[in-house]
């Protein structure tokens, strides 16, 4: 069985329910601080308006924890959409109830309706099969194309999905789930797997899964302190996960043993706190000092890293190289950056700060594919189906 394509369902004039990943950073004054994932939806969108279907959008936005919370409502989203499709949004009070019902059935052929912040409602994160058929009997077909959120099993993307015998996915979705099948199946070899970011925790599933699949794997960021001080590396004041020492050996001798490339930096850049404006710089040997930490990759590090990117056909890349927030400690993931948008083979970059890097250096659209999933990116290079997806099946 497949999934079927918003362009093989029978949307024409037709309610359809798309359920998009609207979850974007709002900044103080309540303004969308990055509309990537916004823009991203935008062509499932432009489809079904021509068309000429009734559109009911839904998405979540933040953690409301079940309660209404204006500060997460969606109101600046629907405003950016408005502007950016040339056409009036409406939003509802609350993402079910008798206003979004009444709105939902009697709106027009090429009218947008967003529900308002699906989280607001309690029913949505527990998969509450009464407030799923609240949704469903919104619609006669079912779209999913919030990628972002396909790793949870919610009530609008699983539990209302069984009430629909129509139902398929967006284009942003098929996109995502051909890029990561290619990644995961049919790589073209040298697979390169870049790693980086907080905790190694979050990242054991996903190495473990890459360690059948890839040829080298580069591991960066505060991740690579753990991996350091397993092998004997000083890390002074450095975040490290004591508790992961012992796996992150057993990872090294496991890629060792298969013949995997396992590189660590070679050289860190150190300051006392992430807030430092000046940074000084340390060999493996003679490692960190007791008051200083690790913050980023240092330049030797950075040319070995790239050597390893140049020779790759294939590249997946999550996680920053450092505190790349701070400018003092940018270099290292700005370097990855660049370096795997010039690589001219397949490349795929995942999670949100890995993505707000790609922007800040300016190399976007050198990337084959951008996901616009974090947590789901990573779910997918585990191995795991999805429950979004699996529903759609
Ligand atoms: C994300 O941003 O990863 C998705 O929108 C899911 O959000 P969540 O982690 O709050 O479930």
């Amino acid at each position: 069985m497949s999934i079927i394509s918003i362009e093989d369902l029978p949307i024409e004039g037709e309610r359809v329910f798309i359920r998009v990943d609207f979850n974007v950073p709002i900044g103080k004054n309540g303004e969308v601080e990055d509309t990537t994932r916004i823009d991203a939806a935008l062509p499932t969108i432009r489809h079904a308006l021509r068309k000429k279907s009734k559109i009911i959008l839904a998405s979540h936005l933040g953690r409301p924890g079940g309660k209404v919370n204006k500060k997460l409502s969606l109101e600046p989203v629907g405003k950016i959409l408005a502007e950016k499709l040339d056409t009036e949004v409406i939003l509802t009070d609350y993402p079910v109830g008798d206003v979004a019902e009444k709105l939902a059935q009697d709106l027009g052929k090429s009218k947008i309706l967003l529900l308002e912040n699906l989280r607001f409602d309690p029913g949505e994160k527990k998969n509450d099969p009464a407030f799923a058929k609240k949704l469903a009997g919104m619609a006669e077909i079912y779209v999913n194309d919030a990628f972002g959120t396909a790793h949870r099993a919610h009530a609008s993307t699983t539990g209302m999905v069984y009430h629909f015998d129509r139902k398929g996915a967006g284009f942003l979705l098929a996109e995502e789930i051909r890029f990561f099948q290619k990644l995961l199946k049919t790589p073209e070899e040298p697979f390169l797997a870049i790693l980086g970011g907080a905790k190694v925790s979050d990242k054991i599933g996903v190495i473990k899964n890459l360690l059948d699949r890839v040829q080298s794997l580069i591991i960066g960021g505060a991740m690579a302190n753990t991996f350091l001080s397993a092998v004997g590396v000083e890390m002074g004041n450095s975040r490290v996960e004591k508790d992961k020492m012992v796996l992150c050996k057993e990872l090294i001798n496991s890629a060792r043993a298969r013949n995997i490339k396992f590189l660590l930096p070679k050289d860190l850049v150190i300051a006392e706190d992430i807030n430092s404006k000046a940074a000084d710089i340390t060999t493996l040997e003679k490692g960190v000092p007791p008051n200083m930490m690790a913050l980023d990759i240092g330049s030797a590090t950075r040319e070995y890293f790239a050597e390893e990117i140049q020779k790759a056909q294939t590249i997946f890349w999550n996680g920053p190289m450092g505190v790349f927030e701070n400018p003092v400690f940018a270099k290292g993931t700005n370097s990855i950056a660049k370096n795997v948008a010039e690589n001219k083979g397949l490349t795929v970059a995942g999670g949100g700060d890995s993505v707000s890097a790609i922007n800040k250096a300016g190399v976007f659209d050198k990337f084959n594919h951008i996901s616009t999933g974090g947590g789901a990116s990573l779910e997918m290079m585990e191995g795991k189906n999805l429950p979004g997806i699996m529903a759609l099946l």
